[in-house]
C-alpha cells in the first residue's frame, strides 16, 4: 500500500466546505484504486485561529508540516482582519517558507460550462499558466516612513534575481515541452520596466538554447490580455511573473467560464518540501455556508496533487469523473447551474465509482 501523508488546511470562508467535498471524493479514489492510502492531518489554522491566538499558524507551523508529502488548502480572507494579515500570516509563509517557486494553473474550458467568449468551447482553450511564487513584486521588500504625514513615501520593490528567473524559466519550457503543442510565451512588460523584465528576456533567450523542440515567443502583459480573449488557441504554456500571472489567471478563469473551476499547485519541483495545492477563488465570503461553492476547482487541484504523488491513474480518473458531471449539466450557480456543493460532490463520487464496474 502507498501511503501519503496530507496536511489539510481549510481556513477561511468556502474553504471548508470545498475541502470537505475534495476529502469526500479522494476518499472514493481510494477506495476505487485500492493500491494507495491518503493519511489526512487537519490543521486548524486561519482567521478564526488568529483572533484566538494572534497569529494565523503557530510560530513552529511550517515544522509541523514539513514532513507531509502535499498540502490540500483552502482559501485565506475574513471580512474582519485585513487581507495582508492573513496573506503573509499564512499563505505566503507556506509557499516562500517551503520554496514553492513555480504555481501551476491550468485552464481549460470544460464540457458543460459555458466560456463568454462567443463561439468557444471545449478544445479552444487549453493553456497551463506557469506563475513565479518566490519573488518579483511579492517579495515583500519595501517600507513607509513618515507615516501619515504628508511626505509620506512608500516603497513596493519587486525583486528578480537571475536564479529564481532561471529556474521558473526552465520549469516552463519543461512544461510546454511536455505537452504537445510545445509551445510556450514569455511574458513581460519589458518596454517599460527596463530592469528585471529585460532580464527575463534575456533569460528566456539562454534558456531557450536548451529545448530546440520547443517554439516559443514573448508578449507584453497588456497585449497578452487581447490575445488570451481574441486567440486563445494561439496559446498552450504561458510563464510570467507573479503578479502579472495573478492578473492574467483571474482573466483566464473568468474567460473558461468560471474562477470557480480554477485550480492551482505551489509546488517545490525539488521535492525538498511539501508542495501545495489549492483552488484559486479565494475565500468568498458572501456564500459562505450557503453550499452552493463551487468545488471543481478543488477536485481539480485535487488532481494536480495525485499526479504529484505519483498517482497518475487515480489523477486521470477524477478528471473524467470531474468532466462527465460538468458534462451532465451538474453545476453550482457561478456556471449557471443550480446544484449544491454537496450535490455535485456526489455526482463526482457516484461517477468515480461507475467508472470501476
Ligand atoms: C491567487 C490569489 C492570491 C494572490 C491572493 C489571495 C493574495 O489572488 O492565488 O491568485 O494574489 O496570490
Ligand atoms: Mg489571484
Amino acid at each position: 500500500m502507498r501511503i501519503h501523508k496530507i496536511a489539510s488546511i481549510p481556513a477561511d470562508g468556502i474553504g471548508p466546505e470545498v475541502i470537505d467535498a475534495g476529502l469526500q471524493v479522494l476518499d472514493a479514489l481510494e477506495q476505487r484504486d485500492g493500491g494507495f492510502a491518503l493519511e489526512v492531518e487537519h490543521f486548524d489554522w486561519g482567521s478564526d485561529y488568529y483572533k484566538v491566538h494572534g497569529e494565523m499558524m503557530p510560530a513552529d507551523g511550517l515544522d509541523r508540516i514539513k514532513g507531509k508529502d502535499a498540502i490540500f488548502f483552502g482559501a485565506v480572507g475574513a471580512p474582519d482582519v485585513p487581507d495582508h494579515v492573513t496573506l503573509w500570516g499564512l499563505r505566503l509563509p507556506i509557499c516562500q517558507g517551503f520554496d514553492q517557486y513555480a504555481n501551476v494553473r491550468p485552464t481549460r474550458i470544460l464540457p458543460g460550462i459555458p466560456s463568454p467568449l462567443a463561439g468557444k468551447g471545449p478544445g479552444n482553450l487549453d493553456w497551463v499558466i506557469i506563475r513565479e511564487n518566490s519573488e518579483g513584486e511579492y517579495s515583500g521588500a519595501g517600507g513607509r516612513v513618515h507615516r501619515g504625514l504628508p511626505e509620506e513615501v512608500a516603497t513596493e520593490v519587486s525583486i528578480f534575481t537571475r536564479t529564481g528567473v532561471t529556474r521558473i524559466m526552465r520549469f516552463a519550457f519543461a512544461m510546454a515541452q511536455s505537452r504537445t503543442r510545445k509551445l510556450l510565451t514569455v511574458v513581460t512588460k519589458s518596454n517599460a520596466q527596463r530592469h528585471g523584465m529585460v532580464m527575463w528576456d534575456e533569460i528566456a533567450e539562454d534558456v531557450a538554447a536548451d529545448f530546440p523542440d520547443v517554439t516559443w515567443d514573448k508578449m507584453l502583459v497588456d497585449a497578452m490580455t487581447v490575445r488570451m480573449t481574441l486567440h486563445p488557441e494561439s496559446l498552450d504554456t504561458i510563464v510570467a511573473t507573479n503578479l502579472h500571472a495573478d492578473v492574467l489567471s483571474d482573466l483566464a478563469g473568468a474567460l473558461a467560464g468560471s474562477i470557480g473551476v480554477a485550480p492551482t499547485a505551489n509546488i517545490d519541483p525539488e521535492r525538498r518540501n511539501p508542495s501545495m495545492f489549492e483552488p484559486i477563488h479565494g475565500s468568498a465570503f458572501d456564500i459562505t455556508g450557503k453550499g452552493i461553492a463551487n468545488p471543481v476547482a478543488t477536485f481539480w487541484t485535487a488532481c494536480q496533487m495525485l499526479e504529484h504523488l505519483g498517482e497518475a491513474s487515480a489523477a486521470d480518473s477524477l478528471m473524467k469523473a470531474i468532466e462527465g458531471v460538468c458534462a451532465a449539466g451538474i453545476s453550482t450557480p457561478d456556471v449557471g447551474g443550480s446544484a449544491t456543493t454537496q450535490e455535485v460532490t456526489e455526482a463526482v463520487v457516484e461517477a468515480i465509482r461507475a467508472a470501476n464496474e
